[in-house]
């Protein structure tokens, strides 16, 4: 049995993850962190000022990681000083917490650092690549909705996807919404929805005279980053030192 501590346990991923493992028969929830204690599936939820205590008393094979980019910092320190192996599925990271991130993990503990954990949306982004080879003089537009409750903006599966385009397109210039009187330039559009109880959705336009190509995912449940996280982690725990993507995961072409 691998056995699983989920941190940001009270979330919402935390609990589609904590049910998900709890109902796996090879995979053992041996706890929770967040903020206030608690009791998810069976087991106890520590306050984060403990999870270093919980840690050493269940020693985990995993740790699952669905908080806040801040929190995330602190348990990936956490989990790499104790010598767990990690899955990351936290976004939003600035470019400094994500150096301090890969110091934390590189030499010490194997991780999947993913900005999406859904087998389509890992799909999608290989199609995307394909695409943007060939697609390198359409106008381009990337659109991203998502609940209310959402705290980071553009998606962290938004940003891999403007990451891709640059490397597959060339780098363009990124203009978060628009308002007033201006001229389309060489740029890629990006907009942001906030709404209600949406999941995931993503679209990206390729434009061009009389014509527009349009690729997009839906996520209409949390299960399907929930089975692609329980999917890392059974892939994780064994593995060398270092950060790994779901494309690693899945053996996806690079
Ligand atoms: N990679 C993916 O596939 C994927 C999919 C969905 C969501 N996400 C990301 O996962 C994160 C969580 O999403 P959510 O919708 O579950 O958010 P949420 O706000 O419902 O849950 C986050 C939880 O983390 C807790 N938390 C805050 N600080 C903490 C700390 N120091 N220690 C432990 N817990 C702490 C919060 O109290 C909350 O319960 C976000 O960054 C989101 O963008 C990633």
């Amino acid at each position: 049995m691998i056995k699983v501590v989920v941190s940001g346990a009270s979330g919402r991923m935390g609990q589609t993850i904590g049910r998900m493992v709890s109902e796996s028969a090879d995979l053992e929830l041996v706890g929770g962190i967040n903020l206030k204690p608690g009791i998810f599936f069976g087991v106890d939820i520590v306050e984060s000022k403990n999870a270093e205590s919980l840690l050493q008393n269940v020693r985990p094979d995993v740790l699952i990681d669905f908080t806040i980019a801040h929190a995330a910092i602190g348990n990936i320190k956490l989990a790499a000083r104790n010598k767990v192996a990690l899955v990351v599925g936290t976004t939003g990271f600035t470019a400094e917490q994500t150096a301090d991130m890969e110091k934390a993990i590189k030499g010490y503990v194997p991780a999947v650092v993913s900005s999406n954990f859904s087998l389509g949306v890992n799909i999608f982004w290989q199609i995307l690549r394909d695409a943007g080879k060939l697609l390198k003089d359409y106008d381009i537009e990337v659109i991203e909705a998502h609940h209310r409750n959402k705290k980071d903006a553009p998606s962290g599966t938004a940003k891999t996807i403007l990451q891709i385009l640059d490397a597959e397109v060339g780098p363009r210039k990124k203009v978060y919404g628009r308002e007033g009187v201006m001229e389309r330039q060489d740029e890629i559009g990006v907009h942001v929805i906030r709404g209600g109880d949406i999941v995931g959705d993503h679209k990206v336009m390729f434009s061009k005279n009389f014509e527009t190509i349009e690729l997009s995912h839906r996520a209409y449940d949390r299960s399907v980053f929930a089975t692609g996280a329980l999917h890392a982690a059974r892939w994780v725990v064994g593995k060398k030192p270092g950060i790994y993507g779901m494309s690693d995961v899945l053996n996806l072409k690079k």
